[in-house]
C-alpha cells in the first residue's frame, strides 16, 4: 500500500499525532478541571486513547462506557482502561448512533471530540437520549474563537487542518452546537490556552443539561 494514500495516513499516522497532541501537559490541566466532576454511570463520547481515565474520581464513578470508532486509538488506550480502578467498557462505534440504552447514563463527558465527530448534532441528540432525567453533559473543547480576526484564519485553514489532524475542525462553535441540540448551558468558560496559537487554543469548558 502506498504510504501517501489518505487511508494509510488516517489509519496509521493521524491516531499517533492525535494521541501525542492530546497528551500535552497543558491539555492535561484542562482535563483536571472537568473530568473529576463526572459521577455515576458515565458515557464518555470519543474516549480515544483514554487520556481522561486517570482524571476520574473513582469515589464518584460507578462505571464508564467509552464510545469511539477509531480502532488504533482504542489499541493505544487499552492499557489505561485495563488498569482503571472502576469498570470501563469501550464500544467501538460512532456517537452518532450509539448502542447504549435510553436514559442509562448519569453524566456524559466529551473532551476534544465535538471538533472531530462528523455530525456533532446527531451525537448531541444521542447524548440527550442516553442521559437519564437530571443527567448532565460535561464538555471541554477547542473551537471557534470570539475574535473576528482569529475566526477568519480558522475558516481559511480549516480544510487543510482537517486533513492533517484526523478530521478535527478548528472553527466549530461548540456552545452554539450544544444549545441548538436542546441543551441549556449552566456554566461556560471561554478562554485561550497560554502559549498556544489562538487558532487552536480557544476553549469552551462547561456543563449543560437537557432543556
Ligand atoms: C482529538 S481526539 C480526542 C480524544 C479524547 N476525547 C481526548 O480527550 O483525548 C477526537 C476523538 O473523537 C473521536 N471520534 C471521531 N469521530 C467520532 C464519532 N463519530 N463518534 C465518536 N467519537 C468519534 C476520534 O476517534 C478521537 O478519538
Amino acid at each position: 500500500m502506498c504510504p501517501s494514500k489518505p487511508g494509510f495516513y488516517s489509519r496509521h499516522i493521524a491516531p499517533y499525532l492525535v494521541h501525542g497532541a492530546c497528551s500535552l501537559g497543558v491539555i492535561a490541566e484542562q482535563r483536571r478541571k472537568i473530568v473529576p466532576k463526572a459521577a455515576g454511570v458515565v458515557l464518555e463520547v470519543g474516549i480515544g486513547s483514554g487520556l481522561n481515565v486517570p482524571h476520574y474520581d473513582p469515589g464518584k464513578v460507578r462505571a464508564v462506557i467509552g464510545i469511539d470508532p477509531d480502532p488504533k486509538l482504542n489499541e493505544i488506550g487499552r492499557k489505561r482502561w485495563d488498569n482503571a480502578d472502576f469498570e470501563i467498557e469501550v464500544r467501538q462505534e460512532s456517537a452518532e448512533d450509539m448502542s447504549l440504552e435510553t436514559a442509562s447514563a448519569d453524566t456524559a463527558l466529551v473532551t476534544y471530540s465535538f471538533c472531530t465527530i462528523p455530525r456533532p448534532e446527531l451525537a448531541l441528540a444521542e447524548i440527550r437520549r442516553v442521559l437519564k432525567p437530571g443527567g448532565r453533559l460535561l464538555f471541554c473543547e477547542h473551537g471557534r474563537s470570539t475574535n473576528p480576526g482569529t475566526v477568519k484564519w480558522q475558516d481559511r485553514l480549516n480544510p487543510l487542518w482537517k486533513k492533517l489532524a484526523g478530521g478535527c475542525n478548528l472553527n466549530r462553535n461548540i456552545a452554539g452546537l450544544i444549545q441548538d441540540a436542546g441543551f441549556e448551558i449552566s456554566s461556560l468558560e471561554n478562554y485561550t490556552l497560554p502559549h498556544t496559537p489562538a487558532l487552536i487554543g480557544f476553549h469552551y469548558r462547561g456543563e449543560a443539561i437537557p432543556s
